[in-house]
């Protein structure tokens, strides 16, 4: 695979920030651009629905995943499968409300059995979520897992190599973790995984919600 570029050398930032107010409007061009894609291989590859994004226009963080799968695929939202639920739960650890967030993935189509999307894909499609997040202007991004860590920051590192540092991508700070499918398979994980979304909150002073006993 060559090394895709990064989203910040991709285009320039935007002159002006899109005023909250014209946000929700400002997405829905870009959704309208769109239409029905046939711009990648992934258009006819028994793709249902093209995922755009969910989530508050003005969030102050967005995640970044891979590509619908097929949950996702049927609904049109982004990570409501087995991933998004434990997405959502590392969403209510910090103290969130998923509806609060912004979600979005690398790839608006589901690649085919799953398998992670091609340079081609992903590269076609990033000038969307280039838009969506140049319109959102989200002050952290979570990377989650190394498709979107990848893609974004324009680096083929390993994800070990990734977490635990601060990187950037249109002005928002980005940190990588572990993509919710993977701490499926090996939770284990889930430990590390925290301790990097924790950094994320000590950034954005977010606190953990207290437990009721
Ligand atoms: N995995 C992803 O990367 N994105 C989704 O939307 C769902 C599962």
């Amino acid at each position: 695979m060559p090394k895709p570029l990064s989203f910040d050398v991709l285009a320039p930032l935007p002159a002006q920030i899109v005023p909250a107010a014209n946000r929700i409007a400002a997405l829905e061009i870009v959704r309208a651009e769109i239409g029905d894609c046939s711009r990648c291989p992934l258009a006819y590859a028994g793709r249902h629905t093209i995922v755009f994004g969910d989530g508050d226009p003005n969030a102050r963080l967005m995640f970044v995943g891979e590509g619908p799968g097929a949950d996702e695929d049927a609904s049109g939202l982004p990570f409501v499968g087995k991933a998004g639920q434990l997405l959502n739960n590392m969403i209510a650890a910090m103290g969130l409300k998923r509806e609060k967030v912004y979600i979005a993935n690398i790839v608006k189509c589901r690649p085919p059995g799953n398998r992670v999307p091609e340079f081609v894909e992903a590269t076609t499609c990033s000038q969307f979520l280039l838009r969506q997040i140049d319109i959102v202007r989200p002050e952290v991004i979570v990377a989650l897992g190394a498709t979107a860590a990848t893609y974004l920051l324009g680096v083929k590192q390993s994800l070990a190599s990734l977490r635990g540092q601060w990187h950037s991508a249109r002005g928002a700070k980005v940190a990588v973790t572990y993509h919710p499918a993977f701490l499926l398979r090996d939770p284990r994980q889930k430990v590390e995984a925290w301790k990097d979304l924790q950094r994320v909150m000590a950034e954005m002073g977010l606190t953990s919600p207290k437990r009721s006993s």
